[in-house]
């Protein structure tokens, strides 16, 4: 997101690909306008064959972006400053073509480098021929792009450009108008919130060598965290032992073992408007810890075990008004176990997952989950953890207000 633009205006990055319908992108680009929305064009080669750079130029009244070798004016890099710009990058009308390109992460031009580099939620109102509309390929790109967080604004059914009548006509001005201002209301709803994350698993050593874990990936909490940050939170991502990289602009304190955690989320604690714990945390640790390397000769029939502290129950005891989410991973009776832990641990919100279904959950990509509060309980379809992400930065944003309400 922009850090270098005046933040009082939201900017849509407007990417316009070659297609009839790139003429209704100037329908469009007035009626963002007319919202007090900053309008930025950034057009394929194509599409300046079926609408001039000039006309987008003169209505937005910004520089138009047409290729990557353009003079840029104040930025040295134009295809990155105008992703940093983006609160939201809409694509509309996207063809086929572009959204295989986007699909495969290709950036050949200067809108699918644009839209490789940003942060921004992309929204994507495709328009083609209905056979390209139904082929397989474009149905595994839309989903593919989905699952990464799009948003694919569905084209209508209509007269086509070529004379076929079926679906492929780009939707309406009002659906696209629609998606664009949910995204931008959400693009900046966390704001001044402090949102401390914890995530992983944690790793109890019997010796330097060995240790008890579990197969906590860390994919939810780092994609909440990022998500969450993207939102304008400042966020703290407290994590035991994983693969990932530190999320952009996370404050990320790395940890092993769930003393360590809570050491380090008790610190961040303090000044935090909410806490999302999705870390894997060990109930357990041994007893001992041998600071040598045990030989097997040697090895003892039975590692005793001591309980670890439950670091969100803590919380749950110390909380005033900070609003705490917590996850629930359970193989029965899925919502009865997680209205028990939003009680227990005095909790906003649980998050919880049936990880005895093969597939979702620990370590791989998708997942589907339950929300559990106190007004009910509600099924999410199953997503990507990026999705997945998504909802629950909706949930949180929403106990945020209840809570401000409150106070
Ligand atoms: N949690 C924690 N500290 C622990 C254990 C769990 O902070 N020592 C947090 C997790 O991050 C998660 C929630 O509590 O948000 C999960 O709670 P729970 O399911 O009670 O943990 P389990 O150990 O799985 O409990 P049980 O075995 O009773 O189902």
């Amino acid at each position: 997101m922009g850090s270098t633009h005046d933040t009082s205006v939201q900017t849509v990055v407007l990417g316009i690909t070659g297609c009839i319908a790139a003429y209704k992108a100037c329908e469009l680009t007035r009626a963002l306008m007319r919202e007090g929305i900053r309008v930025k064009a950034v057009m394929t080669e194509a599409a300046t064959h079926f609408v001039g750079p000039l006309t987008l130029r003169t209505l937005t009244d910004q520089p138009v972006a047409v290729s990557l070798w353009d003079d840029p004016g104040s930025s040295p890099v134009h295809h990155i400053s105008l992703a940093e710009e983006a609160d939201v990058f809409v694509i509309a009308p996207a063809t086929a073509n572009v959204i295989a390109k986007l699909a495969q992460g290709r950036a050949d031009d200067i809108l699918t480098t644009t839209a490789l580099a940003t942060e921004a939620t992309l929204v994507i109102a495709p328009a083609m021929n209905t056979h390209m509309w139904r082929a397989e390929a474009t149905r595994a790109n839309l989903q593919t792009l989905r699952d990464r967080g799009a948003v694919i604004v569905e084209p209508e059914s209509g007269e086509l450009a070529c004379g076929d009548v079926g679906e492929g006509r780009l939707a309406p001005l009002e659906d696209i108008m629609d998606a664009v201002r949910y995204e931008l209301s959400r693009s900046l709803d966390l704001s001044d919130r402090h949102v401390l994350v914890t995530a992983g698993p944690t790793y109890e050593p019997i010796d330097p060598v060995r240790f008890i874990g579990n197969a906590s990936s860390g994919k939810t909490g780092y994609a909440i965290a990022e998500e969450c940050a993207r939102r304008g939170a400042r966020v703290t991502l407290v994590s035991g032992p994983t693969a990932l990289s530190d999320p952009f602009e996370v404050d990320t304190v790395r940890v092993t073992t769930a003393l360590e955690m809570q050491a380090a989320v008790r610190r961040a604690f303090g000044d935090a408007d909410a806490v999302i714990a999705t870390a894997a945390v060990s109930d357990f640790r041994p007893e001992v810890f041998s600071s040598d390397k045990v030989k097997k000769g040697e090895a003892p029939d039975s590692v005793r075990l001591v309980r670890n502290p439950d670091i969100l129950e803590g919380l749950g005891e110390d909380k005033i008004d900070t609003v705490l989410i917590g996850f629930a991973a359970e193989t029965q009776d899925v919502e009865q176990y997680a209205r028990l832990k939003l009680e227990s641990k005095n909790l906003d919100l649980v998050v919880a997952n049936d990880v005895s279904v093969p597939g979702l959950g620990f370590g791989g990509d998708m997942n589907k989950v339950i929300l559990v509060d106190r007004h009910g309980t509600r099924e999410l379809p199953t997503a990507s953890k990026r999705v997945i992400a998504r909802s629950i930065a909706d949930e949180l944003s929403r106990l945020l207000c209840e809570r401000d309400i409150r106070l």
